[in-house]
């Protein structure tokens, strides 16, 4: 059997904007922080532009994508302004996620299903400028088929309920996730699909999704940004790829 490719770490520097919106200023620079994290090995940066700037500015993601040598995944909603941002900036790929102005964080996945009709011109827009499309989904099988349907290149599947479940100590609930999940990154990759997770994930977290083997790439913000204040940015990213790598050769060997 031919070994797989490393799983690519992407590292999400939203929080980093956060931080530094806490106090109006320059500091810390996301930009910063990815030229900090390409240099320690991540495979890409991420970058989320809500409609209401709350952390990553319009400036920030011409920084990243002006000076990071890296693939620039571009976090947005799907309105007509962000679509314009997208094809003036021209990233590696956008990942369409849903936006609720309340929420703390992306709370749900994208539902892909039931907006087919707004997303098909967007989508169609993107993918003709040459830029890659990744949908938000929760492992749900009709929206795993939607996002084929809509011609999707990839879909980032949402492991944000597996992993409250998992820090609320609901063992039968994570359970049930970690399965939904396993299903759903096989039912992705047998359509075709490029299969990427992320949020919530920690050390642990990214370990066992890695078992999967069809994960390509996981996305991961605001754990390693939160530990880089113990361990530094640099320690964090190389102590980040070794949980993936040793979960990846786990489910390997398992396989
Ligand atoms: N992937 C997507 C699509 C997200 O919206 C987020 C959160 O911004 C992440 C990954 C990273 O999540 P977290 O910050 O919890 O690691």
């Amino acid at each position: 059997m031919t070994a797989r490719a490393p799983i690519r770490l992407g590292l999400n520097v939203d929080h980093v904007a956060t931080v530094r919106n806490a106090r109006g200023g320059a500091h810390p620079d996301p930009v910063r922080a990815a030229l900090l994290a390409a240099a320690a090995g991540v495979d890409g940066i991420t970058a989320h532009l809500r409609e209401d700037r709350r952390h990553i500015r319009d400036a920030d993601i011409a920084g990243i994508k002006a000076q990071v040598a890296l693939p620039l995944n571009f976090e947005m909603a799907a309105t007509d302004e962000m679509v314009a941002i997208a094809l003036a900036t021209h990233p590696h790929a956008c990942c369409l996620v849903p936006e609720r102005r309340e929420e703390r964080t992306t709370e749900g996945g994208l539902d892909a299903a039931g907006q087919a009709a707004d997303l098909m011109p967007k989508i169609k827009q993107l993918k003709a400028a040459g830029i890659k499309v990744s949908l938000f989904i929760a492992a749900d099988p009709a929206q795993i088929a939607a996002a084929k349907a809509l011609g999707a290149d990839i879909v980032e599947l949402h492991t944000g309920a597996w992993c409250e479940a998992l820090a609320e100590g609901d063992k039968t609930g994570a359970d049930g996730e970690f399965e939904r999940l396993r299903l759903g990154a096989r039912q992705a990759a047998s359509l075709g699909l490029e299969v990427h997770a992320g949020h919530g994930l920690d050390f642990d977290t990214a370990a066992q999704i890695a078992h999967f083997p069809e994960i390509a790439e996981l996305n991961i913000g605001h754990f390693m940004i939160g530990e880089a204040i113990f361990d530094g940015l640099d320690g964090v990213v190389l102590q980040m790829r070794e949980a993936i790598s040793r979960g990846q050769a786990m489910g390997e060997r398992a396989a």
